[in-house]
């Protein structure tokens, strides 16, 4: 990341910094968002038509509870005038709080109870398929695989399905920005998931049954049934917010406690601790980094913002500002005031941060359970991609 002249006029520093999808080792995206938010409050990355980054945590909070200012119509900082838009994560209120009052009974707290047994069955049935064999990739075959089978069964598809899904995670979410045909099949990917959804909403509007696609089949709003073009956005939504966000945070935590015995040791004797170990976690490795469409001209905590001009809001300078949080850099497992923003915060907070929390909760007991010493495999190079901060690989052994 090179700093670069102000341009005249300017009081605020330009930065050749992107965050696009390509191989880096592990960790550098955390302490670059770290360096940037000690720099200035807000910045200027030259990167693309350029956009503004907001580093500090009051201003992030801030901006993500003003829609009226930051709307959501566009949410990557490099495409300020998509051609989709995923419900109801690019839509601004009123529009979008009909969306979430409709979609909110399906991931309440009730409802994500009512869920739990067949979550630690799948945990548990994953887990025992590798388990004598002393050695996974942890990102592969359980990290991944996890939340994608919970997401089948939430739709009301076979398990046998979740290769499928896995592969346009691959193709839409995953791969590098620079890998060769990168455009065209991620293009191919998103046809694919849309017809594949467009399917199975023509297929339970026949044939309703007790899964999430016919509740929004029979689900209305003001009095009027969703159109089948909203559906499938918030079907590819949910894809998109759901399976990788899960992976991730669980590949960061895992990281951590592979490589610090002491903390595995503390969750393996102590279970109960493992809720809160979970929210340091969310807050230390806060990997998501939405983006935000400027309404209007406004002069926002010193910065003069266009309308128009894109912003990013990197989560993890909010979660881990020293302003705000005390030892913001250390991972302390049991740390007692945690208010992280690590789900959002303001109109689009994770809807389903509920789900996330119980999943996470559960890989972590019931792994620990069958697998209380694992290291990461020797010779390893641990790589992470930008974009939503994750690690590409984990290989883990134990005995
Ligand atoms: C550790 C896992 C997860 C993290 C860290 C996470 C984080 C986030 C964040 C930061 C947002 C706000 C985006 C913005 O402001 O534009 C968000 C939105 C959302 N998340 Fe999650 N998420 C996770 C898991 C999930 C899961 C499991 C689901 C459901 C299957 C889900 C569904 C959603 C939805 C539907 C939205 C859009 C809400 C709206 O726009 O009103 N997320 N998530």
């Amino acid at each position: 990341m090179a700093m670069m002249q102000q341009p005249a006029g300017g009081a605020y520093p330009v930065v050749d910094f992107n965050n696009r999808r390509s191989p880096k080792p592990a960790g550098t995206y955390f302490n670059l968002y770290d360096d940037l938010r000690e720099i200035s409050p807000f910045i200027r990355s030259s990167a693309d038509q350029g956009w503004w980054i907001l580093t500090r945590q009051d201003a992030i909070r801030e901006a993500l509870q003003r829609p009226d200012i930051f709307s959501n119509t566009s949410v990557v900082v490099n495409e300020p005038e998509p051609v989709y838009r995923l419900i109801p994560d690019m839509l601004d209120p009123p529009e979008q709080t009909a969306f979430r009052r409709v979609l909110g009974p399906v991931f309440s707290p009730r409802a994500v109870k009512a869920r739990e047994p067949a979550i630690v069955a799948r945990c548990v049935e994953l887990i025992e398929s590798f388990v004598d064999d002393g050695r996974c990739d942890f990102i592969e075959d359980f990290a991944r695989k996890f939340p994608t089978t919970i997401f089948m069964e939430i739709l009301g598809l076979p398990v046998t399905e979740s290769a499928k899904f896995m592969a346009w995670e691959d193709l839409i979410i995953r791969a590098s920005t620079s890998a060769p045909d990168y455009a065209e099949n991620r293009a191919n990917g998103v046809a694919e998931v849309t017809a594949y959804f467009a399917d199975l909403i023509a297929t339970r509007r026949r044939d309703s049954r007790d899964d999430l696609v016919s509740y929004l089949v029979n689900a209305d709003i003001d009095g009027a049934p969703i159109p089948d073009e909203d559906l499938i956005s918030t079907c590819l939504l949910l894809f998109m917010a759901g399976l990788d966000t899960v992976a991730m945070q669980l590949a960061w935590s895992f990281l951590h406690l592979a490589t610090h015995p002491g903390d595995r040791i503390r969750l393996v004797n102590e279970p109960v601790l493992i809720p809160v170990a979970t929210e340091e976690f969310l807050r230390a490795f806060a990997f998501v980094a939405p983006g935000r469409k400027l309404t209007r001209d406004i002069e926002f905590d010193g910065c003069p913002f266009k309308a128009g001009d894109m912003v990013l809001l990197p989560l993890s300078c909010a979660t881990r500002d020293p302003r705000a949080v005390d030892q913001p850099y250390d991972i302390v497992i049991d740390r007692e005031v945690n208010p992280h923003i690590a789900f959002g915060a303001g109109p689009h907070r994770c809807l389903g941060s509920n789900l996330a929390r119980r999943e996470l909760h559960i890989a972590v007991e019931e792994w620990h359970k069958r697998i209380p010493e694992y290291r990461v495999m020797e010779n390893t190079e641990l790589l992470e991609h930008g974009g939503m901060v994750g690690l590409d690989l984990l290989p883990l052994t134990w005995k």
